[in-house]
């Protein structure tokens, strides 16, 4: 069995860059990586991808957004990250159901215990080892990502970035409480200053926590 690692945090946070990094650096160590992301990672998830961030969806009702993402996420575990864990590959992945309980549940205000029950459904069993959260005051972080989707060409995914800074207040607060609540899978990580010092402290934790 494979090693199964995901990213999470508020937008901005630095996890696409920081995953990166880390594959970079763990294919030099010799490890399979793949690199993944969620809502997404293959063909028909990549499809509820651009609907769920369609910035033109914005009357798409909670329970619908909720479902969409568990319908994603059970094509994705299925297709992409359960047989690479079966071949003994390390997982990277962009998100995962932690995203599900922080935006949905606890920033949109859906049952937790249905949107926990339905993580169960779509993962069928596959849970992360260890969950990175990238953790970073609000501000900067919007202010990150507003920058970047500036710069992007392509269809518009900001939908959530649309939503009030309470919102992500929420969110930010949310993932905080989840690593409280699971210390011995979270690893909460500064993610204020450059990439190359959050790389860093990346390689540090995971060199003590879960590297052989
Ligand atoms: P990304 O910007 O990290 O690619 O994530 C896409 C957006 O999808 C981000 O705003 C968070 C949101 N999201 C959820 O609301 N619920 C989920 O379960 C997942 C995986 C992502």
């Amino acid at each position: 069995m494979g090693l199964f690692l995901t990213f999470e945090g508020i937008e901005g946070c630095g996890k696409t860059t920081q995953i990166r990094l880390l594959a970079d650096g763990l294919r030099q160590q010799g490890h399979d990586v793949i690199e993944t992301r969620e809502p997404g990672g293959c063909d028909i998830a990549d499809q509820i991808r651009a609907v769920l961030l369609d910035a033109r969806n914005n009357r798409m009702i909670s329970t619908a957004e909720l479902l969409l993402y568990a319908a994603a996420r059970a094509q994705h575990v299925a297709e992409v990250i359960q047989p690479a864990l079966d071949a003994g590959k390390t997982v990277l992945c962009d998100r995962f159901c932690d995203a599900t309980l922080a935006y949905q549940g606890f920033g949109r205000g859906l049952d937790i215990n249905r949107i926990i029950d339905l993580n169960t459904y779509a993962c069928q069993g596959v849970i992360p080892d260890k969950t990175l959260l990238l953790d970073l005051p609000v501000e900067i972080g919007l202010g990150r990502a507003r920058q970047r989707n500036g710069q992007q060409a392509g269809p518009n995914e900001d939908r959530f970035e649309q939503e009030s800074l309470d919102f992500h207040q929420r969110i930010r607060q949310a993932y905080l409480d989840l690593a409280t609540q699971e210390p011995e899978r979270f690893i909460t990580i500064d993610a204020g200053g450059d990439p190359q010092q959050v790389a860093q402290r990346i390689a540090t934790a995971m060199a003590v926590t879960v590297l052989p």
